[in-house]
């Protein structure tokens, strides 16, 4: 085994991370620095410095990383109107990418020669936080504990923790809990009975919104603004980026917004079942939408589109740090130059459906698409020889195969 001298772990305080910082001291012998970032799991955070420090860790690291969150990463994912497979709004594979860079920050900082974490090897995350570092400093060394040690199962890892008196966390039920990563734009919840896709997940997995059956019976409206592609304002009221998040996933969850239950292809090679609630950041791509419905050209909002899966697939697999992405992302960020305005939602049970949208860059006009008369003159002719050209081929194949 190569001579760590230190060593920057990515912790969360909870089980799987204790497990970890002790498995490390022990393993390695050396120095074990913290870092844990407050990317708005809901989490109080101080316990975990009393964690830490009762682990004998000396340099605890807690940083809030919320604004930079949805500022850098966030929001420009959204401008994509990213989704994976479809359906995910990647919460936990945008936030992972945030993360490493600090850990390669501090590992600089303190000059450890190791970054470790503890992401499974065999989910995506693991790539996410190596692949970053890969590309931000390939001098630092990537430690994956469960890659590594004799544990092979979640069974295994609560023996350990017995064993070495590490506390183990209970839900709500009192049994061992789901594997949970939260942050301001999702929760993410897997394991457990949800591993097996033929069952319907119980009503205690979810966490930030209400099932849309008891969600109030009033809709409510709510009013959305935009500046080149990034929310500005909720309800007229000018916030901070990871404010005005927390905002939506308020609203969003009091309406039962945003709840997705999904079997995805991993990466690395096999199907996962998971639960994921993304109040917040469901009503923000449906708002999103809205305002580009009437503020981007159609040639442009067609390329936004065709690119968007693969976009979405480099941000799920662990590409962010990548060439490509940033050039799809200059791509992206080039054609949000008069997305802005504002959008008005019905919040509803479940739902987010755009009822009205303003813009003063709006390309819609009224004259030009009106049934009635008007002032634009729209030559009704010209209609005719644009089709008459569009079907000269169809008329030509239609003679020959004889329709
Ligand atoms: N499957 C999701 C992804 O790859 C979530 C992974 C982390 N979630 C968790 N519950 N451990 O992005």
């Amino acid at each position: 085994m190569t001579k760590i001298e230190k060593i920057v772990l990515s912790y969360s305080g909870g089980l799987d991370t204790s497990i970890i910082l002790k498995w490390l001291q022990e393993t390695y012998g050396c120095e074990v620095v913290t870092f844990t970032a407050d990317l708005g799991q809901g989490e109080e955070l101080e316990p975990v410095r009393a964690k830490a420090e009762m682990s004998g860790v000396k340099d605890i690291r807690i940083v809030d990383l919320r604004e930079e969150f949805v500022r850098d990463f966030v929001f420009p994912m959204l401008r994509a109107n990213a989704l994976y497979e479809g359906q995910y709004l990647l919460g936990s594979s945008i936030a992972r990418p945030l993360i490493a860079k600090h850990l390669v920050g501090i590992a600089r900082e303190v000059s450890a020669d190791a970054v470790a974490h503890g992401a499974t090897g065999k989910g995506n995350d693991q790539l996410r936080f190596e692949l970053a570092v890969n590309a931000l400093d390939p001098s630092i060394k990537v430690i994956a504990p469960w890659r590594q040690w004799n544990i092979r199962s979640r069974m295994q890892l609560l023996e350990y923790a017995e064993k070495h008196h590490i506390p183990v966390p209970s839900d709500k039920c009192g049994e061992a809990p789901f594997s949970i990563d939260a942050n301001l734009l999702h929760t993410s919840t897997e394991g457990k009975i949800l591993e097996n896709p033929a069952e319907v997940a119980p009503d205690h997995v979810y966490q930030r919104t209400v099932d849309p059956i008891d969600a109030p019976d009033t809709p409510e409206i709510i009013t959305i603004g935009f500046e080149r592609g990034d929310l500005v304002s909720v309800n007229g009221k000018a916030m901070t980026p990871a404010a005005l998040l927390t905002e939506l996933n308020g609203l969003g969850g009091r309406h039962g917004v945003g709840r997705l239950d999904l079997v995805e292809n991993r990466f690395i090679g096999m199907k996962s079942r998971g639960i994921y609630e993304t109040p917040g950041g469901t009503i923000l791509l449906t708002a999103h939408r809205g305002i580009e419905s009437i503020t981007l050209d159609r040639a442009a909002a067609h390329l936004k589109d065709e690119i968007m899966p693969r976009y979405a697939e480099l941000i799920y697999n662990g590409f962010w740090f990548a060439p490509e992405r940033e050039m799809l992302q200059a791509l992206i960020d080039h054609s949000q130059a008069f997305v802005s305005g504002e959008v008005t939602l019905r919040l509803y049970k479940g739902s987010a459906s755009v009822i009205s949208r303003a813009s003063a860059c709006s390309l819609y006009s009224a004259d030009l698409v009106t049934f009635e008369e008007s002032a634009i003159t729209f030559d009704h002719h010209d209609a005719e020889g644009f089709i008459r050209l569009n079907g000269l081929r169809l008329r030509s194949l239609a003679a020959r195969n004889g329709r």
